[in-house]
């Protein structure tokens, strides 16, 4: 058991002024759980860059240790489901947003959180898929499920440069699929290429014309990360009876549309929430992650930092301006 482990804490002093740096804890510093974790590896996402700009929202109350994800070994474990040793992963639930989170070296956590580290992914490739991985996951999960087939037709990610998206680019074309790529960053073709995707597009090419209720068919199925005027040209966008899915809100929480895609095309709408994904559809994810969809090219989809450099990657993802994943090395020496 450790003395004491660094962590990124975010303070909020005075009221409404936030700030950042890598402070000691000790495990008495943590919240009670089952489970306590030291951490290997996690990664950066855009929920945690909103905590840590003290977006109540995600958290209410600073001091706070941000990171939604974490993957490492268990160094104590409460009840008969893990033992001293294990390595396992946490994403989402409360990790990271009012739950000290997985930019500290060790967390504790309830055993309902934890998902055993499956068979086929080292702790340094699930956390370069980490919230971002599964999310994009989930969301392919809806198309698959829908009945969406390769040869069917062309799949629009948005975002694509993200981390959802950027994933979702790579499990999709490693499932077959041929995947239209819209980017606000043209210049990382080659990069969204490598990852699959057979076309890019600027994100005018996929703009909304908000005077028409339906627009030329275009896509058969559609994974939205932005929101917005993208998720209403999306929807305009899907062909007959095709799905598009939504998760997030970069570019706007608005949705401004009529009911026409819905009861003209049969176009279905699918949310997708990962933080509080139930256990078992969650591991099935989590397998078919670590199997069938395990993207080709993980390693080259995400940049390592270790966890000093998370402060001036947390100002980069709040400006758009990553591609692909950020993981962080929580533990030195990790292979
Ligand atoms: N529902 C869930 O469970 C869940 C889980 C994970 C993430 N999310 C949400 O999904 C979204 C993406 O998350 P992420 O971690 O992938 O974030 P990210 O890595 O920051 O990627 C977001 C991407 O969106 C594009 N973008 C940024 N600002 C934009 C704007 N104003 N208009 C249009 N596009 C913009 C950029 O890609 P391009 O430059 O390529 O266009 C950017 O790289 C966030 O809203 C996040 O909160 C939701």
């Amino acid at each position: 058991m450790t003395a004491s482990f660094n962590a990124l804490e975010v303070t909020e002093n005075p009221p409404g002024t936030f700030t950042r740096r890598i402070v000691r804890k000790t495990p008495a510093d943590l919240p009670p759980g089952d489970v306590l974790i030291q951490v290997h590896f996690s990664s950066l996402n855009y929920k945690d860059a909103l905590s840590a700009i003290g977006n109540k929202g995600v958290t209410r109350t600073y001091p706070h240790t941000p990171g939604i994800d974490a993957a490492g070994v268990v160094v104590e474990g409460k009840g008969a489901d893990f033992s001293t040793g294990d390595p396992v992963l946490v994403t989402g639930y409360d990790l990271g947003m009012n739950t000290a989170g997985g930019f500290g070296q060790y967390i504790r956590v309830p055993a309902s959180w934890v998902v055993r580290l499956p068979a086929g992914l080292s702790m340094e490739e699930s956390m370069i898929l980490g919230t971002a991985g599964f999310t994009a996951g989930l969301s392919v999960d809806k198309i698959v499920s829908h009945g969406i087939f390769p040869g069917q037709g062309k799949i629009l990610v948005t975002g694509a440069s993200g981390g959802v998206g950027s994933l979702a680019v790579a499990i999709l074309s490693r499932l077959g699929h041929t995947v239209a790529a819209a980017t606000g960053k043209v210049e990382e073709a080659d990069f969204l290429k490598d990852h699959g995707a057979s076309e890019i597009l600027s994100r005018e090419e996929v703009r909304d014309a908000p005077s028409k209720a339906l627009l030329k068919e275009r896509w058969a199925a559609v994974v939205d990360t932005v929101g917005g005027e993208h998720l209403a040209a999306a929807l305009k966008t899907t062909a007959y009876r095709g799905a598009v899915t939504c998760c997030g809100n970069v570019a706007s929480a608005s949705l401004s549309l009529t009911v026409y895609p819905f009861i003209l095309r049969g176009i279905t709408l699918y949310g997708v929430d990962s933080a509080n994904c139930p256990m078992e559809p969650r591991k099935s994810i989590w397998e078919k992650l670590a199997g069938p969809w395990k993207p080709a090219a993980l390693s080259r989809i995400a940049r390592e930092i270790p966890m000093d450099q998370l402060d001036s990657h947390i100002d980069r993802i709040l400006e758009g301006k990553l591609k692909g994943r950020t993981l962080v090395r929580m533990k030195e020496g990790t292979a």
